[in-house]
């Protein structure tokens, strides 16, 4: 990116926000932090902690804003991140939004460019039922759009493809109800940022090209 901005990425579970975060960042050439991968990778641990926070995680509820908003502050601070990062499901909450503002603010940046990926909750479904992630290094595929060319291994280290322990149909549901408790006062939080709604409802190479020319308008406008 030009000038140093963070983008973060909304929308409910299933909408692309993993899939497209990572495109952009290799296009832009910016670091991207998953916040899910963060979590999920430290529940993976022998602890209680870790054994607490995989319940948690497999039952579809946030967890507490101090421990992302701290690992999300870290991660803003590290070198690599000072032309620019794409922030995957962060921020969640109102708190959150504020928190990651008044880090930015602290960095000298604008407020986030906010992309918002909308999904019918069909294609939702469809899409979460059908997703498989290795077990190994993460990388994640699915049954109806992106099957792995080795079957049921990965293929970037045949690592099994699993399903992710979130993905049952009840916890999918508790999800979604999840985010639309949360997702509607952020959304009126940004009201005034620059919040971008993109239809996520179609292959993930037109949705990845009108994102990247977003930020790059984004980008553009604020040099
Ligand atoms: P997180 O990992 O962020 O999960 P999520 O928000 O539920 O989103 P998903 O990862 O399920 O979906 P996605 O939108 O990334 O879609 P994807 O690209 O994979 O969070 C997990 C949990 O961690 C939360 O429930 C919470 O407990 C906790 N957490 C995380 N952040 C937190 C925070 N800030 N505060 C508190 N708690 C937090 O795509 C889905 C599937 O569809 C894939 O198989 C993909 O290949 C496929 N696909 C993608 N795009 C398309 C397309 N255009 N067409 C067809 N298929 C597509």
């Amino acid at each position: 990116m030009q000038s140093s901005r963070a983008v973060v990425f909304l929308g409910a579970p299933g909408s692309g926000k993993g899939t497209q975060s990572s495109l952009l960042a290799s296009q832009l050439g910016v670091p991207c932090f998953s916040t899910g991968d963060l979590l999920r990778s430290e529940a993976r641990a022998n602890t209680p902690d870790a054994f607490r926070l995989r319940q948690l995680l497999a039952s579809g509820a946030l967890v507490a804003d101090e421990l992302v908003c701290s690992a999300v502050a870290a991660r803003l601070r590290r070198r690599d991140s000072q032309s620019g990062v794409i922030l995957d499901g962060f921020p969640r909450t109102v708190e959150q939004a504020q928190f990651l503002d008044a880090v930015l603010d602290d960095m000298g940046w604008a407020r986030p460019i906010v992309m918002h990926l909308d999904v019918s909750a069909e294609g939702l479904l469809k899409r979460l039922g059908g997703r498989r992630q290795c077990a190994a290094c993460g990388a994640v595929y699915n049954l109806h759009s992106r099957q792995s060319l080795r079957g049921s291994r990965c293929e970037l280290d045949g690592g099994a493809l699993v399903e992710r322990d979130d993905d049952r149909r009840e916890i999918i549901l508790r999800r979604f109800e999840e985010f639309a408790r949360s997702s509607a006062p952020l959304i009126r939080y940004y009201a005034k940022a620059e919040y971008v709604r993109v239809n996520g409802d179609r292959p993930v190479n037109l949705v990845a090209e009108e994102l990247l020319a977003v930020a790059h308008g984004a980008v553009l406008a604020a040099a």
